[in-house]
């Protein structure tokens, strides 16, 4: 099993506990920390629709509350539809901590593999906060 792959399985046992009964698209995502640790996270859906929280913004959260600042890979998938890829949103929130490889599922299930360059070009992140 390859490092995409071990990684997707890991993501789809996280969309397992997808909380989505609006939805009913299951989504799940790990985190490496650049420190090698991992992190999962589910998408959580709420009744008011926009206090929804998608499964990488979860868990990058998760990573963030046990101290990660730089994360290195960000694998999604979902169990639902025709393959996944994340919103704009979880790509800025990638882009704040670093994020290089993104690890996404085709519509057969497949890994496939971007930069988050790639995702996100010309971001705007931290440094431009900074003199
Ligand atoms: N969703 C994610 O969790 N991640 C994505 O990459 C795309 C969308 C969630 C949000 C919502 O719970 C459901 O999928 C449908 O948009």
């Amino acid at each position: 099993m390859t490092d995409q792959d071990r990684l997707i399985a890991a993501a789809a046992a996280a969309a397992r506990q997808s909380y989505s009964p609006y939805s009913r698209y299951r989504v799940g995502a790990v985190v490496v920390a650049s420190n090698g640790a991992e992190y999962t996270g589910c998408n959580v859906e709420n009744a008011a629709y926009g206090a929804s929280i998608c499964a990488e913004a979860n868990a990058i959260t998760n990573a963030v509350a046990d101290g990660v600042r730089e994360i290195d890979t960000v694998a999604v998938t979902c169990l639902d539809g025709d393959g996944c890829s994340p919103c704009g949103n979880c790509r800025q929130i990638m882009r704040e901590f670093g994020v290089r490889r993104v690890i996404l599922t085709d519509p057969a299930g497949d890994p496939l593999e971007y930069a988050l360059d790639d995702l996100l070009p010309r971001s705007f992140g931290p440094e431009d906060l900074q003199d």
